[in-house]
């Protein structure tokens, strides 16, 4: 399976959404956080606040130059270091607030989705890829975070600051603000168009890198047999190739924006120049006062930074809505599979008793194919039932319904009579012990990998279990023993010595029903001699359904029960099977792996 490259670092490849008011769905989180939120609030209208005074000070520090006596300039100078202060900290503070707020509410969602999403049932992650639910997880709230942190902060002390500073620009020199407001659209033109056009190329860019990394990361991820088909040349081209569509693509991104930062700053300057010349004529012409200038010039570059930034932001908080559309719609999520709302709960441990009553079931990725049809199976605490039949006939199938993964569209599944639908999943799963067809290994020892079977056990009964399942001699020899860091889906362990670890989970988990569903891939006979005691040792006493493969499982079992093409077609102990000369017959020729040849 491709795994998603990068999961988590793609930001600007995430979708944005139109509907800026999807934004809203995030209000649930912040809604504990109210108190927080006022406090921000209060911080950045205190802060906008005296920013937009500044201006004014400076210029009465300016026109009182000349008059005022040095007492008088003194307090003034006294009076610009107490607002200094209040702005240091009242931005120090919003800072604090709006970002600890922001990383709160992330933390939060963060945890309401993994909630979510890993209690759903595999049709779910039939429906969405699991590289995209890490996407959201990650990248879709790191997005949101970016925005709660610091882009609705920083938009709302702009919009004050655009808004205010309009006004004193007003109060300042009505004329002088006119006339700026006629420069607005000669340079906020050009910048809107070339902005368009550098985010293309910018995208564009990005694109391409993520095409060269992406190659880079499948060569190397294969670097061995890239290396035996002698292809290091085509692979050094390729990617030399893309490289350069890269570079190439820079390089037009670059130019624009050096166009831009032309076309801007004289645009900027001359109109800065234009609107200073027309003041200090005013100021010559007494008109108005040196400090008013100053006072002016102040103001515009502020309510021009001000709709500088609010430009920038818009993509964000579109670029946020769609995250939070998107993480809304995992929380929202359906699960096909319930739990009953009023459930039947399990007073003692079952005895183990399996059930399928007319059980009809279609994959909903496959509606029309079904995987089992008509299937009545029915196992006696205790008993050892193997289940055999050419691949894809159903015998995994059989396994997922037994642990509810999904629902049969007719029959039911019952464990001790109570059917399955009547129980809460946890509650009967518990009774179950899972080895499946291709064992899950984690990124941990080997002591954790085999303690996930039951997490409160003890370092004596891993070890047990371990021996049961013929995996402590391997373990022990280990460079640290049970402690051995197995690697990421255990790649430092042979497909034995993972089955034999998988076994031992089981064996510790100590269920009354144990679903084995034997792997397809062979292994060497000694191996194969150890699962196999591994699994005789299991089976003990257990309600054991295993999908047998190998010959000596099969013959072990009380019961053979043959599946074809979901349907269950004989059932008997082997030599009656045997005797029938059918579908079984067949099988046991042709198929099964001799395994155990001593047997
Ligand atoms: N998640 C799924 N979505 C859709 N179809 C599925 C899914 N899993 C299995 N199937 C289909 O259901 C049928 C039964 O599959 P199942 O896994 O039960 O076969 P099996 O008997 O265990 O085969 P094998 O011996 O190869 O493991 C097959 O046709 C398979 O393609
Ligand atoms: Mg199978």
């Amino acid at each position: 399976m491709a795994r998603k490259q990068n999961a988590g670092m793609d930001i600007d490849e995430r979708e944005k959404s139109k509907r800026i008011g999807a934004l809203g769905g995030l209000w649930p989180f912040m809604r504990p956080h109210q108190l927080w939120i006022f406090g921000a609030f209060v911080a950045l209208v205190f802060t906008a606040g005296i920013s937009l005074i500044l201006p004014l000070a400076v210029r009465r520090v300016i026109d009182g130059f000349g008059a005022a006596t040095p007492h008088l300039l003194d307090k003034y100078f006294l009076a610009a270091l107490g607002v200094a202060t209040l702005l240091a900290v009242g931005t120090g503070l919003r800072y604090y607030l709006v970002t600890r707020l922001g990383e709160r509410i992330v933390a939060d969602i963060r945890k309401a989705v993994f909630d979510r999403v890993v209690g759903m049932s595999p049709a779910f992650y039939e429906k969405v890829m699991t590289g995209e639910v890490l996407s959201r997880i990650t990248t879709d709230t790191t997005l949101i975070l970016s925005v709660i942190g610091s882009s609705v902060s920083v938009a709302l002390r702009n919009l004050f600051i655009f808004l205010g500073g309009l006004i004193l620009m007003l109060f300042t020199s009505a004329k002088l603000t006119g006339l700026v407001l006629l420069l607005v659209p000669i340079v906020v033109v050009p910048i809107i168009v070339l902005g368009r056009r550098l985010r293309v190329l910018g995208r564009e860019n990005q694109e391409w890198i993520a095409k060269s990394s992406g190659n880079a990361s499948e060569v190397l991820l294969s670097v061995q047999t890239v290396q035996a088909f002698t292809h290091e040349n085509i692979s050094k081209n390729a990617f030399s190739e893309l490289t350069e569509r890269s570079f190439d693509s820079a390089k037009s991104r670059i130019t624009t924006r050096a166009i831009m930062t032309v076309i801007v700053i004289t645009m900027i300057f001359s109109g800065v120049v234009g609107v200073l010349w027309i003041g200090m004529h005013d100021v010559t012409d007494g008109d108005m006062s040196i400090g008013a200038l100053v006072q002016f010039v102040i103001y515009a570059v502020m309510v021009a930074g001000a709709v500088g930034a609010l430009s920038e932001i818009w993509s964000e908080l579109q670029r946020a809505a769609g995250a939070t559309e998107r993480l809304v719609e995992l929380l929202n999520a359906e699960d096909d599979v319930k739990d009953p709302v009023a459930p039947v709960t399990l007073t003692e441990r079952p005895k183990g008793a399996i059930r399928f009553d007319n059980v009809t079931f279609h994959y909903p990725a496959r509606p029309k194919q079904a995987a089992l049809e008509g299937v009545s199976l029915q196992v006696k605490p205790g008993e050892t039932v193997a289940l055999v039949g050419p691949s894809g006939a159903g015998k995994s199938t059989i396994i997922q319904l037994l642990q509810r993964f999904y629902d049969p569209e007719q029959g039911q599944v019952s464990l001790d009579g109570v059917a399955l639908g009547d129980m809460r999943r946890d509650d009967f799963r518990k009774y179950m012990a899972l080895v499946p067809q291709d064992v899950v290994i984690f990124a941990a020892s080997a002591r954790e990998n085999i303690r996930f079977g039951r997490p409160d056990a003890t370092d004596a009964e891993v070890e047990e279990a371990a021996k049961a399942a013929a995996a402590h001699d391997f373990l022990s020899r280990l460079p640290e023993g049970y402690d051995t860091y197995v690697g990421e889906r255990g790649v430092m362990l042979s497909g034995g010595q993972k089955q034999r670890i998988a076994i031992a989970r089981a064996i510790l988990r100590d269920a009354p029903v144990l679903l084995l569903d034997e792997a397809t891939s062979a292994l060497d006979a000694a191996s194969e001699r150890l699962v196999q005691a591994a699994v005789d040792e299991l089976a003990q006493g257990r309600t054991t359904l295993i999908v047998a493969h190998r010959l000596a499982t099969v013959k072990k079992a009380n019961r053979i029960v043959v599946f074809d093409e979901g349907r269950i077609v004989a059932q008997g102990t082997h030599d009656e099977l045997v005797e029938q000369d059918g579908l079984y017959a067949s099988l046991a020729r042709l198929q099964f792996t001799e395994g155990l040849s001593s047997d």
